[in-house]
């Protein structure tokens, strides 16, 4: 157990001492115990949950801004819930919206005026207007949402 000294008998300071430095030898074990506890197996069991709100459980966003805003052949970064969105008007003037969450690894893709589609810059991943996978690592195309135009509003909806 302990490798503090046995009080000396009879005495009341050999007691005490004893008392003290055992006291002490158990307050530094259990804080040491206390301390690994909480500086090991709490970061590891936060890391091992996932976090209460990982997926949107948003169906639909108006975006902030009106149908006129959008040139042909540019896009806008929005945001659905917690995640990117882009939506898209093209050359032809028809508005399309999708997750910008490239499906490789989950960079954020930007629309290339100069290529005429959405490329990702993280590992030069590139989708067509239809959000399909053409060129790069990603193995399969953007997830698309569905556009309304009500007005002056532009609503992007998840698929049924
Ligand atoms: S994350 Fe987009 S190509 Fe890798």
């Amino acid at each position: 157990m302990s490798d503090a000294p046995r009080p000396r008998s009879g005495t009341r300071r050999g007691f005490l001492d004893w008392l003290l430095s055992r006291t002490l030898t158990t307050w530094i074990l259990s804080t040491s115990l206390g301390g690994l506890i909480v500086a090991v197996i709490y970061p590891v069991g936060r890391y091992l949950m996932p976090p209460a709100s990982g997926e949107s459980a948003a169906s639909s966003v108006t975006l902030p801004y009106t149908p006129d805003e959008l040139a042909p052949n540019s896009a806008k970064i929005f945001k659905f819930g917690n995640r990117p969105g882009i939506i898209v008007r093209t050359a032809t003037g028809e508005l399309r919206a999708f997750s910008a969450a490239c499906t490789h690894l989950g960079c954020i893709v930007q629309l290339r005026e100069d290529l005429g589609h959405f490329w990702c810059a993280c590992h030069n991943g590139h989708f067509d207007l239809n959000g399909v996978n053409i060129q790069g690592p990603p193995p399969r195309p953007l997830d698309a949402f569905e556009v309304n135009v009500r007005g002056d509003q532009i609503v992007v909806s998840k698929g049924a």
